[in-house]
């Protein structure tokens, strides 16, 4: 089974990034041990501050991998195309948020994907995406 993470802008710097919100520990170093934990799945893990690129990568990966758990960050309240990408393809998409998006600013409540995922998992720091992980399953 393949499946691939995709973060978007920012995720780059889980770790040093406002700590109180998204924790202390680094993308990589948690992908480490989420692929030792899942080790039947084959997981990628792909992360773009452009919004062109995770588009790009919707499209290479959409047809052909059985699973994608997509972080798109900020623009997962402001992009009209990465929610197009995501009704446009078939592998089925997770969305992932590390913070409970719905406890924070109103913008962050609206999303471009969520009506096109197969769901919606946001709130359980860096384990939404273990949790993602294992929908799959
Ligand atoms: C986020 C929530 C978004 O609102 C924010 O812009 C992010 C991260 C999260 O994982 O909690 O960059 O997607």
């Amino acid at each position: 089974m393949k499946i691939i993470i995709i973060n978007g802008p920012n995720l780059n710097l889980l770790g040093k990034r406002e700590p109180d919100i998204y924790g202390s520990h680094s993308f990589e170093d948690y992908f480490s041990n989420l692929k030792l934990k899942f080790s039947s799945i084959d997981l990628e893990y792909f992360q773009s501050n452009i919004e062109g690129e995770i588009i790009d990568k919707l499209h290479e990966v959409g047809f052909s991998y059985d699973g994608i758990i997509l972080n798109a960050a900020a623009y997962t309240h402001t992009s009209v195309g990465i929610g197009d990408a995501v009704k446009a393809i078939n592998t089925p998409v997770i969305e992932v948020h590390i913070s409970n998006v719905h406890a924070r600013e109103e913008f962050r409540h609206k999303s471009y994907i969520a009506a096109s995922a197969k769901g919606v998992i946001f709130g359980f720091g860096l384990k939404s995406y273990d949790l993602a992980t294992e929908s799959f399953l």
